[in-house]
């Protein structure tokens, strides 16, 4: 298994003497003021924050992300960096700050109006707003420039995180030609049909050209990708390594599907000691009467397929009605982009869904649905995935989706095991999971029932198989690789 060491040597040999940067929109670490004025510390829950905050603790560096909490300005210095996290000071966070306009229009705007619906094959109709697109310009502009200014004349290896930041590459490397620059896109990428209606589509492409190395998770959604790129940009496409060559620069693209950081959660639940059901239930003020208990977490987003799952949990209280009383589905539903109207409809209809469900099946003090709507912390999350029968996991189109892994990773092996949408990434790599169509109710009912009665030497055999996948492909891998393709020399001169 490769080991946190592994990626520490390995960065240190690759990199040599350029600086590590990550660039990413969402800040691992932010310093919030309570109600009587204390001020707190929240990490960032779950998400690709969590691996890059991972990666950059074991290797130093600087990562450049958007200022978030109301007191986040009080920790900066004068260059708006901090040492994270706090106390333990293993790397620097350099804060980029903006107003609530920008804000609107660049994060709740662009990338989780127009990019966000444009590349999730969900039905959501993208907004193509050219303020927000202007903003989105802007902002990805200001990081570009926080890490001109923090590298200065030094060469330096930059992680670009996410559709957030499309443009970042080609703004480094129209200013600074030799740095490394590699972006993993997070999200899936749609097909032409799709990605063509987009008005900026070409400056977009162009952007992410700008780097050495673009990562996806799944490798449709390279195809997907470069067949945009051939038809927008007229690219010439080269095979071996798989890249594009665009006014005389090579990138190189290929799918890298990112792993869990297995030794954290292990770790997690050793040090938590004996867990059982008493603590979720104190924790999160439920009681749980019923033999099963399911687990579910989420952020609030129409692309996780909640409403087909309370459909599903619906169907299967009735279709199996012995079922009633011996189940119960705890649903952690993160809120999420709550000013977005997309958003702020999908959790109305959510909470209405399972208040009817509720209403349908309770009886004697049990009730099949409890919806927690607030974040847990990660460590709780592991030890309530420890506690589960089963854990659901249904988007209707996701890049990866880690809590799916990190679910298989925390289960107790002969006791939980996993539903997964075949719609997220991570479904090729837990392909030992019961997979589902989560908009096929009737199958996806039979597939919950069998989870619950599967035997424990089969749940016990799947979850090993998983287990030895992410061991293999874990996070320090995946961060190495991520290195290695966009560090390794450009071979631009040998297509020229
Ligand atoms: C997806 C994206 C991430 C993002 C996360 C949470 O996983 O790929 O870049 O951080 O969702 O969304 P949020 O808008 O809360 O950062």
């Amino acid at each position: 298994m490769t080991t946190a060491q592994d990626l520490v040597d390995f960065t240190h040999d690759a990199l040599r003497d350029k600086q590590f940067v990550a660039a990413i929109q969402r800040e691992p670490y932010i310093h919030m003021k309570t109600d009587d004025g204390k001020i707190i510390v929240q990490k960032q829950v779950g998400g690709v924050g969590v691996l890059l905050d991972g990666i950059l603790r074991k290797t130093s560096g600087l990562m450049v992300a958007m200022a978030s909490g109301d007191a986040d300005k009080e920790f900066i210095d004068s260059q708006g960096r901090v040492k994270v996290p706090p106390g333990k000071d293993l790397y620097t966070l350099k804060r980029i700050f903006s107003t609530k306009k920008e804000m609107d229009r660049f994060y709740y705007g662009f990338a989780n109006q127009t990019l966000w619906p444009l590349c999730h094959g969900v039905f959501v109709k993208p907004i193509f707003r050219a303020s927000w697109w202007r903003t989105y310009v802007k902002m990805n502009r200001r990081f570009a420039n926080a890490i001109l200014q923090e590298i200065k004349g030094k060469d330096a290896f930059v992680w670009v995180n996410d559709y957030h930041l499309a443009l970042v590459p080609k703004m480094l490397r129209d200013k600074r030609p030799s740095l490394s620059i590699g972006i993993f896109w997070h999200i899936p990428w749609p097909t032409l049909e799709i990605f063509r209606i987009c008005p900026w589509r070409h400056e977009i492409l162009e952007g992410m050209l700008g780097a050495d190395f673009i990562g996806f998770h799944r490798s449709f959604h390279v195809e997907n990708f470069i067949d945009c790129l051939r038809e927008e940009m007229g690219v010439i496409v080269e095979s071996e390594p798989r890249s594009v060559l665009y006014k005389k620069r090579l990138t190189k693209i290929s799918h890298l599907p990112s792993g869990i950081d297995i030794d954290e959660i292990d770790a997690a639940l050793t040090n938590a000691g004996r867990i059982d059901r008493r603590i979720l239930e104190e924790d999160l003020g439920v009681s749980i009467s019923s033999k099963y208990l399911i687990v579910g977490v989420d952020r609030i987003d129409y692309t996780k397929g909640l409403i087909e799952r309370f459909r599903i949990l619906d169907r299967f209280f009735e279709k199996y009605p012995q079922y009633q009383k011996q189940v119960t589905y705890v649903s952690i539903g993160v809120p999420s982009r709550v000013p977005i109207p997309a958003y702020k409809a999908y959790n109305s209809r959510v909470r209405k869904l399972v208040t009817r469900i509720n209403n349908t099946y309770r009886k004697n003090g049990w009730q099949p649905i409890h919806f927690i709507d607030h974040g847990v912390d990660r460590e709780k999350l592991f030890e309530y995935y420890r506690l589960a029968d089963v854990g659901l996991v249904t988007p209707l189109d996701d890049g990866m989706n880690l809590v799916a892994k990190e679910f298989v990773i925390s289960a107790q092996a002969d006791k939980g095991m996993l539903v997964l949408s075949r719609f997220a990434g991570a479904a090729k790599d837990l392909y030992a999971s019961i997979l589902i169509n989560p908009y096929d109710t009737e199958a996806s009912v039979d597939a919950l029932r069998d989870a619950l009665i599967m035997k424990p030497e089969e749940k016990l055999r799947r979850n090993a198989e998983m287990r030895r996948v992410l061991e293999d492909d874990n996070i320090y891998r995946w961060g190495i690789e991520f290195i290695r393709n966009t560090t390794t020399e450009n071979l631009t001169h040998k297509f020229l």
